[in-house]
C-alpha cells in the first residue's frame, strides 16, 4: 500500500461502539467453533496461558487493558497476581466474576485513567484488530507510559501483507475486525514509544505457534 492509499484508509475507518460490545457480543453463540465469554470456555481456551504469564513475566501489578468480562483477570487471580483491568464495554463488568468485577474500570484504550508507570505487565489481547488506526497508536502509546517494564499483546495480523502499511479486515470472524495491521508495523509503533523486542519471551508465551504475540521491554522512557 502506498502511503497516500494508506492515508485515505486510515482516515475513511470508523470506529465501533462500546455498545456493539453488549451481553450477546459475549455470551452469544454467533462465533465459529462456539467460542464465548463465559468464564468455563475461556478457562479451557486459556490453557497454559495464565500460568505462562505468571512465570514468564513474574509480575507485581498487571493491567489487563480491554479485558472483556476478565476470564484472564480471573484466571490470573486465582494465581495470586494482583491484576487490573480496563475496558470501555459496560457489559464487561456486568458479565465479569464477583472476583475481578471491581476491578475493571470502565474507559477506552486511550483514556489516561491510571498513573504513568503504574504497572510492570501491560497485557492487551485481542484488541488492537477491534481499533482504527489512529485508536492504535494511541493505545500504543498508553500501554507504554503506564507501564514500568514489560507489554504483552496479542491480535490478528494481516497474513500476506506486501508492504509494512498494509492491512485487512476480518468482516467473516467479527465484523468489528477493521484493523489487521503487519506484524512489523505495529512493532514498529512500539519501538518508536521507546520499547525493545523480547523474542526470547515471545516465543515462551506464543506455545501455540499462532504468530500473534508480541512482547516488548520498555526501554528509553527518557526519549
Ligand atoms: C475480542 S474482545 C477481547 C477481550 C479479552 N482481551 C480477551 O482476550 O478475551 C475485545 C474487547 O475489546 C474491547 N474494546 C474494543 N474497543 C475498545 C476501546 N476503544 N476501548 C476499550 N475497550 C475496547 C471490547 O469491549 C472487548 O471487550
Amino acid at each position: 500500500m502506498t502511503v497516500t492509499a494508506f492515508e485515505a484508509a486510515i482516515y475513511a475507518q470508523r470506529p465501533s461502539s462500546a455498545e456493539h460490545y453488549d451481553v450477546s457480543y459475549f455470551r452469544d453463540n454467533w462465533r465459529a467453533e462456539g467460542n464465548d465469554y463465559s468464564l468455563e470456555t475461556r478457562r479451557r481456551m486459556e490453557g497454559r496461558n495464565p500460568e505462562l504469564t505468571k512465570e514468564v513475566f513474574q509480575p507485581k501489578k498487571v493491567l489487563d487493558l480491554g479485558c472483556g468480562p476478565g476470564a484472564l483477570m480471573h484466571l490470573l487471580a486465582e494465581l495470586g497476581v494482583d491484576v487490573d483491568g480496563i475496558d470501555f464495554s459496560e457489559s464487561s463488568r456486568e458479565l465479569a466474576s464477583d472476583l475481578v468485577r471491581e476491578r475493571i474500570a470502565i474507559g477506552t484504550t486511550y483514556d489516561q485513567i491510571k498513573p504513568d508507570n503504574s504497572y510492570d505487565l501491560v497485557v492487551c489481547r485481542e484488541v488492537m484488530e477491534h481499533l482504527t488506526v489512529f485508536q492504535v497508536k494511541r493505545t500504543v502509546q498508553n500501554m507504554v507510559r503506564m507501564t514500568s517494564r514489560f507489554l504483552y499483546c496479542t491480535t490478528r495480523f494481516h497474513p500476506e501483507p506486501q508492504s509494512l502499511l498494509d492491512y485487512t479486515t476480518q468482516f467473516d470472524v467479527d465484523p468489528t475486525h477493521i484493523t489487521l495491521l503487519n506484524k512489523d508495523f505495529l512493532r514498529l509503533m512500539f519501538v518508536l514509544e521507546g520499547c525493545r523486542s523480547r523474542p526470547d519471551l515471545e516465543s515462551r508465551l506464543d506455545w501455540l505457534g499462532k504468530g500473534r504475540v508480541i512482547v516488548m521491554e520498555k526501554h528509553a522512557p527518557e526519549l
